[in-house]
């Protein structure tokens, strides 16, 4: 079907900021508003495919036809993906918190005079590098992104070797930017044969072309 290529292909995305509790009423969470993982699970979805989006919390409406898994942790995005699976292709948008609280307090942690309270940081799991690098499970595309404020190839390229995925989208998200929460980005496409320059374009028309290269990729066409 030349219209929608993705038919019978199902793909599983993740969007948005992770939400680490530290006690009732405060959490660590990071700046992503979910723009870029929704527009790509759209933008998968008007190919075709059957879309699982994992997102922790946004604004954003779903998209059409896109299947919504809403978690908050780190923890609860990993389980959620472990059970969207197995799938054909796998694109991890999300910014995920790299730590968590180790312990979350049931109590709200009580302000008081002169002491400063102690957070003890736990390492969360890399969700990209976990689904990378499963046995048979293993989705037949799996693509990362690298979010960098310096040496984007270097670091995307040193990403792309680390978590065992078979494409980088790797984007500048220094300051003046825009790119976690605006309207726009620009992506350099990392792979082990190439590295390719996009334009900075909205974050839809960035999606519309991941989702094409994808559907190349399963018409059995290099990239
Ligand atoms: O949401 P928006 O406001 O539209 O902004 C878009 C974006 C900047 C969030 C997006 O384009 C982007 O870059 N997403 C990845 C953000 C990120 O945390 O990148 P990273 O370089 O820290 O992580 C590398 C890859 O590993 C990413 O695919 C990330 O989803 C994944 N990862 C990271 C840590 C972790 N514990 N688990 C993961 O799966």
């Amino acid at each position: 079907n030349a219209e929608k290529p993705l038919k019978g292909r199902k793909m599983l995305v993740t969007a948005g900021p992770t939400h680490e509790p530290i006690d009732p009423v405060r959490y660590i969470a990071n700046r992503s508003s979910g723009k870029q993982g929704y527009a790509i699970a759209a933008a998968l979805a008007d190919l075709g495919a059957d879309v699982v989006l994992v997102s922790g919390p946004t604004r954003l409406e779903t998209p059409r036809g896109v299947t919504l898994k809403s978690i908050e942790s780190a923890k609860d995005m990993l389980a959620a993906c472990e059970a969207a699976l197995p799938v054909d292709g796998a694109i991890f948008a999300a910014a995920v918190a790299d730590w968590r609280v180790e312990t979350e307090s049931d109590q709200k942690i009580k302000k008081r005079d002169g002491q400063l309270p102690h957070l003890c940081l736990a390492e969360n799991p890399d969700i990209l590098a976990t689904v990378s690098t499963l046995g048979k499970n293993r989705p037949t595309l799996v693509v990362g992104f690298a979010a960098e404020t310096q040496a984007i190839i270097e670091n995307g390229k040193a990403k792309l070797a680390k978590k065992g995925c078979d494409w980088i989208l790797a984007n500048d998200v220094g300051i003046g930017t825009g790119t976690f929460g605006g309207d726009e980005n620009q992506i350099i496409l990392l792979t082990d044969k190439l590295v390719e320059e996009w334009p900075k374009q909205s974050k839809e028309a960035v999606a519309r072309t991941v989702a094409a290269r994808i559907a190349t990729y399963f018409q059995g066409d290099d990239v």
